[in-house]
């Protein structure tokens, strides 16, 4: 496995992959790696010859105030799972060659980013938006590996990729959970025991959406209704959001159709702010 910090020798490497005719997958994350990232790797390593991973924490997409600072990292052990895994190529650029002096550029896609998690982190979806930008312009991918967990973000960057006309497939893997139903996360890291625990409580509230549909309710705003009260009963939890959304473009819906809502939730337990979501 190779590690790569500089920008003209990954972008001369992909060259070299697409001249020998070699597929690129690319899992692009921010460190700190669990079994949801390497699960992309895995089903990179499936679909392509050469597989390559970003590890950057991308600062142009938390908000001041954010958790930039104490965003967890362990650079070395992800080194070690990434080469575990078959991965071929570590690309872990630096600040100074993501966003050199002088750099003034900013993707921005209008309604997709405008609500959910685009109301609670306004800056967001431009800084992610930006960094696959140049990520996708480095690495060259043929295939580019996201996971559901960020549902908002994989159709963001589905709808970056055709509009700005790159030549790549983005594939969705299904959300990566612990035992109990967690969704896996590098900031599950933050939760003290008591924590983890309330924090069930939104797979809890997945699973009685899903008995709700099972039952045939299909008024939106009633099942948004019950999942909040539902949720509001777990002292540590406090909602930011609890919606059911058309799967295809997040517009706002009265009547869920099967098959093409989607539950998504943003709930903070203490002071860490947790998102989840499932296909109804
Ligand atoms: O999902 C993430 O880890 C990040 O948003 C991404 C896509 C790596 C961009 O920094």
């Amino acid at each position: 496995m190779r590690v790569i910090k500089k920008l003209a020798e990954m972008q001369a490497f992909a060259d070299e992959q697409r001249c020998s005719k070699k597929k690129i997958g690319f899992v692009p994350t921010m460190g700190f790696l669990h079994e949801g990232h390497l699960s992309l790797v895995d089903q990179a390593k499936k679909k392509c010859e050469v597989v390559v991973v970003s590890i950057y924490v991308n600062p142009t997409q938390f908000a001041l105030g954010e958790d930039l600072d104490r965003y967890p990292r362990d650079f070395k052990k992800d080194l070690e799972l990434c080469e575990q895994r078959g991965v071929d190529i570590v690309f872990a650029p630096d600040n100074d060659v993501m966003y050199p002096s002088g750099f003034e550029t900013t993707i921005h896609l209008n309604k997709t980013t405008s609500d959910l998690e685009g109301s609670s982190r306004p800056s967001h979806f431009d800084g992610v938006a930006t960094i696959v930008t140049k990520l996708f312009n480095a690495v060259k991918p043929h295939i580019a590996f996201f996971g559901q967990k960020d549902f908002q973000q994989s159709l963001i960057v589905k709808r970056l990729a055709k509009n700005l006309n790159f030549d790549l497939k983005i594939e969705v893997c299904p959300i990566v959970r612990e035992k109990h139903g967690l969704a896996m996360s590098s900031r599950n890291n933050y939760l003290s025991t008591g924590e983890r625990s309330a924090a069930l409580v939104l797979h809890k509230a997945i699973e009685l959406a899903k008995e709700m549909v099972e039952q045939g309710k299909i008024d939106v705003a009633a099942i948004e209704k019950e999942l909040n009260n539902f949720v509001a009963k777990e002292k540590l939890a406090k909602v930011e959001y609890i919606a059911l959304r058309n799967r295809s473009n997040l517009n706002k819906i009265k009547v869920l159709k099967k098959g093409k809502t989607v539950l998504l939730l943003a709930v903070r337990i203490g002071k860490t702010r947790l998102i989840d979501n499932e296909l109804l």
